[in-house]
């Protein structure tokens, strides 16, 4: 049964993707195709006064520049503009009008038959603004930071704050002993390797092909149809390839709308591509000032623990996740409450980014829970272990499953945690000290309403079509996987379609749910599909398998057998001969059921860091990730998954910070050049572990690996260097001016 779920299986695209067949959204070929570039605002708040355009216009090529002044029409309401992920507040409606809300904005669009005659096109657009005084500056903006509202759809409702339990003022001023302390995260941003970018096709009959980066083909499609006023069958929106997401493709970004209104426009085809710095103004993880306070009993348990926060958004929407409520969590303790207010900034929406919200509070929580083990002279592993939380706190139930205390122990023994001297600086190799950290990391593990559709024709090929989309994840490769696994065929005989918003429904790729929702979506249809084919089969007097039930047969290399008496078997072509069909297609939607538990995926995280002495550079010489999320469907992709999380952690601890230039509130280091992310010297050995873990929350058991992988690292970092050298860094990066001071 189980033949490919499980195992390391290559990726089914992958040759696709080496050899460039694998298109990407700007890589569609369209006749007569227009090339667009993109003007953006060179202050931060204001109006628009005057945009002129006349220099750009006699550019010969040139074909059109677009404004707020001669565009299309386009919705006027805000509410045209929420997609299905949508925060709360008004959407940002790109080329709406002449109000400038962020550096970055795009205002002007420019038309021309080549994408270079575009872009210099773009850089002839001269705007005159009426500019206003713009805050950019989180600290500035602290004290005037608003309490988050109640979430008001379904998917804020997933992060909703948690309620304050017992009375945490109290038990803190009782505490036995306390640790108190102030932690920073700056903005960071996605930096997927892919460019934004939509090519918009006119076809023949005006209906609109778009091939847009996104997560989400079906949420991007009701996005256009809503602001465009158009039918669902006039537009289609796919996305069968993407190179990274990670949140920032979560929400309909503006170079679609760009390029259907353009191609509105022009009637013609249409291709926005994004530059990297404009890459900069579409979402980012919003800082995060974080207090933590911790009450806790001579014993080393917790009594008490409070976590507030400060986040940013932008002025005109309210992002945010439930970012505090993992403290109250991850351990036992009696007392809990959170605080989370927003600074509304002049800046775009923030959005979600990998492991949104647990990425940044796990590192203010694991930092805390490292010093509070200094101070109570405990082993950091020693620490957790006795402050384990079996039930989920905030609302007492119990776990699905939660193998947290294996994660510790198989990662500790992997790692050789018990070669470590508690003793900072006391580890040293030549110039270099020696450090050893570790951290806790967890994350949701969700399911989502999904629908599938598999067709199997009698040749035994079976096409599996969902509008998931796959943004690098390895979506294509589990879903061959389950489907050969469920229909009994080689994972050759799979095809899967995905990234079209023609085939059937499905959320946006994110939130680690799509490898649960779409498992199951495709094991309840490979049912069905056994049922009909059963039917089919015992259609014929004297049918092998009469008076079985659907639940006694199992579709296995190419056949219906039953379990019970393997000699009992119907070929799958025989059974479409005798119903006379040369094709068998079932299309199903499943919907998590209901459950009285928790759902989450921990990892424990163990770095050793060497640190210069004389010159401050850190590197992390090693990291073993222990994470426990139910089954594994491909050890490969998902191990790929976890490396790439680390990687990232690894990015978050030590080099990662947008930098805005306040006095202007632009972003001074827009580019991957000064923008400093990992690169191959900065990465050693780091070594996965999935720790068995047993799930019956859907019938494969599955909980998801996208976004658990970067939980805790940052802190496992600042630990080790902690240890190392005996300086606690609490706002990140961990520059070496910080390290050295
Ligand atoms: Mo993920 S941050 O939900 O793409």
């Amino acid at each position: 049964m189980a033949a490919y779920i499980g195992t390391a299986t290559s990726r089914v695209d992958g040759a696709a993707k080496v050899t460039g067949a694998a298109k990407y959204a700007a890589e569609f070929a369209a006749t007569g195709v227009a090339h667009a570039s993109v003007v953006t605002s060179t202050v931060t708040k204001g109006r628009i006064v005057r945009v002129d355009a006349s220099a750009a216009m006699a550019l010969p090529g040139v074909i059109e520049v677009l404004t707020h002044e001669n565009r299309p029409p386009m919705a006027e309401s805000f509410e045209a503009y929420k997609d299905e992920v949508a925060p709360d507040g008004s959407p940002f409606r790109p080329l709406f009008d002449d109000r400038v809300m962020f550096n970055g904005q795009p205002i002007a669009l420019a038309l021309a038959e080549t994408s270079e005659i575009a872009r210099q096109a773009a850089s002839l657009v001269r705007v005159e603004y009426a500019e206003e005084p713009h805050e950019t500056d989180m600290f500035r903006r602290r004290d005037a930071a608003v309490p988050v509202k109640d979430p008001t759809n379904p998917i804020e409702a997933l992060f909703a704050p948690p309620k304050v339990r017992g009375t945490p003022d109290k038990a803190l001023a009782a505490a036995a002993l306390r640790h108190e302390a102030e932690y920073f995260v700056p903005i960071e941003h996605h930096n997927p390797m892919e460019l934004f970018a939509a090519t918009v096709v006119v076809e023949d009959d005006g209906k609109l092909t778009v091939y847009d980066k996104t997560q989400g083909v079906q949420n991007v499609q009701r996005y256009l149809c809503s602001v465009f006023g158009m039918e669902a069958d006039q537009v289609r929106v796919m996305n069968p390839f993407m190179g990274g997401g990670f949140g920032v493709g979560l929400r309909p970004q503006y170079e679609v709308v760009l390029a259907v209104l353009a191609a509105r426009a022009l009637r013609r085809s249409v291709r926005v591509v994004l530059t990297r710095p404009q890459m900069y103004a579409l979402g980012y993880r919003p800082a995060m000032i974080q207090r933590i306070a911790i009450g806790v009993a001579e014993s080393g348990t917790l009594d008490a623990i409070t976590h507030d926060a400060v986040t940013v958004t932008s002025q005109y929407e309210d992002f945010h996740r439930q970012e505090t409520g993992w403290s109250g969590l991850l351990y036992k303790s009696e007392h809990a409450s959170y605080a989370h207010r927003l600074a509304r900034l002049d800046l775009p929406t923030s959005c979600d980014m990998r492991a949104p919200s647990a990425a940044p509070a796990l590192f203010a929580l694991e930092s805390a829970m490292d010093e509070l083990a200094i101070a109570l002279k405990l082993d950091p592993v020693e620490l957790r272990l006795r402050c384990y939380s079996d039930r989920d706190q905030h609302e007492d139930k119990p776990y699905s499953s939660k193998a947290l205390r294996e994660c510790y122990r198989e990662g500790a023994e992997a790692f050789g945690w018990d070669r470590r001297n508690p003793e900072p600086r006391s580890m040293r190799d030549g110039r270099e000290l020696v450090g050893l950290g570790m951290a806790t990391g967890v994350w949701e593990a969700l399911q989502a309403p999904i629908t599938v559709r598999i067709t199997l024709t009698a040749n035994g090929h079976a096409e599996v079509a969902c509008a998931t989309s796959d943004i690098g994840t390895g979506t294509y490769t589990i879903m061959a996987q389950v489907a050969a696994d469920m229909l009994g065929l080689p994972l050759d005989n799979i095809s899967v379609r995905l990234g079209d918003s023609s085939l059937p429904q499905s959320p946006v790729e994110g939130g680690s749910w799509i490898a649960a929702s779409v498992a199951n979506g495709i094991a309840a249809t490979a049912d069905a599909l056994r049922d009909e084919l059963l039917r089919l089969a015992q259609g014929t007097p004297g049918s092998p398998l009469a008076g079985t039930e659907p639940g006694d047969v199992v579709l296995m290399e190419g056949s219906l057998v039953s379990r019970r008496d393997a000699t009992r078997a119907v070929s799958i072509v025989d059974a479409m001969r005798q119903g006379r069909v040369d094709r068998v297609e079932q299309v199903r939607s499943t919907n998590p059921s209901p459950d009285s538990r928790a759902h989450n995926a921990h990892s424990a995280v163990f770095v050793e860091v060497r640190v210069d002495e004389q010159l401050g550079v850190v590197r992390v010489t090693r990291v073993v990730s222990a994470v426990a999320a139910g089954r594994i469907l491909n050890t490969k992709t998902a191990g790929s998954q976890i490396l790439g999380g680390v990687v990232w952690g690894i990015g978050m601890a030590l080099h990662e910070e947008t930098q805005i230039d306040h006095r202007f509130g632009r972003i001074m280091n827009a580019n991957i050049a000064e923008y400093h992310v990992p690169a191959n010297a900065d990465i050693h050995d780091i070594k996965v572990i999935f720790v068995d873990e047993q799930d019956d929350s859907n019938p494969l058991g599955i909980k998801g690996v996208g976004e658990i992988g970067i939980v805790g690292v940052a802190a496992a970092v600042a630990n080790a260097v902690h240890h190392a050298t005996g300086r606690r860094v609490r706002d990140l990066p961990i520059t070496l001016d910080k390290v050295l001071v």
